[in-house]
Parts: structure tokens; C-alpha cells; sequence
């Protein structure tokens, strides 16, 4: 696949894991959120299935969110990053089928969205997924620890990789996800030194959320660091705002400005020039 000019090219991801330099990815779903990323010079944004509750309105699973809704949020992001990698998260369904269905719906991604990569969740089974998008020249992303769309088969949304069995197992799913060709690998809910060992054992940069300090990248839920999202939040979020409030206060300082008619005062009001208005109200009375 060609790279557009200005954007960010994938192997500067692996130079920057080689200098120890951090990579920034953040999700986004939306044109402003795609542009307020790239102004913060964010390295990568990821059009996450957490659309799903962050967006869309279904509580508690990623599960619901469709091909068509994906598609729709991606290609809106996609339109508005320029420098940042634009990765589309494939939802649940896509993939889990078949090889030939996984690599028919990233190929939608890349081409009606305008998506420069995919990810997809797990190892075991999405090797085969992985190796077969990548043989058809798309670059893939993988995610291992907690993956959401699996977290009934996980016993809930929990940290993974808790006893030294465990966490073996998802050293060698990391080595088995770079041997399928992964450029990057997310580790979700993984305890700190679990993820320092898998970022050491694997050449590809690892991202993390929820995985301590030593993986060569952090992501963030938009909506959970900036405080657009309400209830339970996992330990790993860091909040850096709280547009929510400000959001609701704003709403509120609106509606009481309106049933009060303080708003619109004649700054937000349009004027006549007097002789007009006088022939309009003469006209109009007649
Ligand atoms: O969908 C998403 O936002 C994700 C991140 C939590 C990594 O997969």
C-alpha cells in the first residue's frame, strides 16, 4: 500500500521503539477528535470497537457494534488525520469466521474508509486471520491481555496474566502475533512486569493500556481521559479533564439564558438599517 504524503510511515514505529522513544496512540471517533489528536501530534489513532459504549450507547460490550457503524466512524477519522497512523478496529464477527471473511472485511476498511491498518483481537485462532491479512498487504495490529470482545469467555472485564503460568502464555502469544506478521501488539490489563517482558521478548513495539510503564507506546480511551465518560472507570484511566462537567454546566447556563431571555442579546442578534425598517413595517401593516 502507498503512503500518503505527510503520514506518519509504519517502520518509524519500530525505529522509535529502537530509540526508546514513547509512542502516543489515543482512540478517536469523530473528525474534531481526529484533528484535536493530530494537533497534539499524537503517533497513532485508533478508531477502537469502544465505540460501541462511548458512542453508540450500549452498556458494557463492545460486542453490538457493527461492520457498517465501524466503517462510518473510521472513515470520518481517516478524512481528518493526516500525520497520525489511522488504525480501524475490526468488531466482533468480522473475523472470527473464516480467513477469507477477515481479510474481505480489513479490505473494506483500508478501501471504503480510508483505515492505513487493522486490529483484531486474541491470538489461538486469529493467527490464521492475521497471517491471511497481512499476506493480502495490510498491515495488522494485535491485542492480547483483556480482550473485550472475549470478556465472557475471560469471566469479566480483568486483569490477565496473574499467575506465572498465565503470563508465559501471553509471552508466547506476543512472540506467536510478531511471528504472524503483527507490526504492534496492544497488551490491555496485563501487571507491569508481565508487559516488561513481553516488550522485551518481542521487536515490534508494544502498546499498552493498563500495562504499566515499560511498553513502548500508551493508549487511552478519548473519552475516559478527557471525562466525556460517566460511571465506573477501569484503574488505569488518567483523567486530564473533566468536559463532561463543563459540558453539562454549559448546557445548563443555555437553557436557564433561553427561559430567562437573557440569550440572544443584541450581540447575537442581527440589525436593519432604520429606513428599511421603516418602509418594511409601513409594508407590513398594511
Ligand atoms: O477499542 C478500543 O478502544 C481498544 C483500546 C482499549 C485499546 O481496543
Amino acid at each position: 500500500m502507498s503512503v500518503p504524503p505527510g503520514k506518519l510511515a509504519l517502520p518509524e514505529l519500530a525505529e522509535m521503539k529502537r530509540r526508546g522513544q514513547k509512542i502516543v496512540m489515543v482512540t478517536a471517533y469523530d473528525a474534531p477528535g481526529a484533528r484535536f489528536a493530530e494537533d497534539a501530534g499524537i503517533d497513532v489513532i485508533l478508531v477502537g470497537d469502544t465505540a460501541a459504549m462511548v458512542m453508540l450507547g450500549y452498556e458494557g460490550t463492545t460486542v453490538p457494534v457493527t461492520m457498517d457503524e465501524m466503517l462510518f466512524l473510521t472513515r470520518t477519522v481517516a478524512r481528518a488525520a493526516r500525520r497520525p497512523i489511522v488504525v480501524a478496529d475490526m468488531p466482533f464477527g468480522s473475523y472470527q469466521v473464516s480467513d477469507e471473511s477477515a481479510v474481505t472485511n480489513a479490505v473494506r476498511f483500508v478501501k471504503e474508509a480510508r483505515a492505513d491498518v487493522v486490529k483484531l483481537e486474541g491470538a489461538g485462532a486469529s493467527l490464521s486471520r492475521i497471517r491471511a491479512i497481512v499476506d493480502a498487504g495490510i498491515p495488522v495490529m494485535g491485542h492480547i491481555g483483556l480482550t473485550p470482545q472475549s470478556a465472557t469467555m475471560l469471566g469479566g472485564f480483568k486483569t490477565q496474566g496473574r499467575t506465572a503460568e498465565k503470563a508465559l502464555k501471553l509471552v508466547e502469544d506476543a512472540r506467536a502475533l510478531e511471528a504472524a506478521g503483527c507490526f504492534s501488539i496492544v497488551l490491555e490489563a496485563v501487571p507491569s512486569p508481565v508487559a516488561a517482558r513481553i516488550t522485551e521478548a518481542v521487536s515490534v513495539p508494544t502498546i499498552g493500556i493498563g500495562a504499566g510503564p515499560s511498553c513502548d507506546g500508551q493508549v487511552l480511551v478519548y473519552h475516559d481521559l478527557l471525562g466525556l465518560s460517566e460511571g465506573h472507570l477501569p484503574r488505569f484511566v488518567k483523567r486530564y479533564a473533566n468536559l463532561s462537567r463543563e459540558i453539562r454546566d454549559a448546557l445548563e447556563a443555555y437553557a436557564a439564558d433561553v427561559r430567562s431571555g437573557t440569550f440572544p442579546s443584541a450581540e447575537y442578534a442581527y440589525e436593519m438599517d432604520e429606513e428599511e425598517r421603516a418602509a418594511f413595517e409601513a409594508t407590513v401593516r398594511s
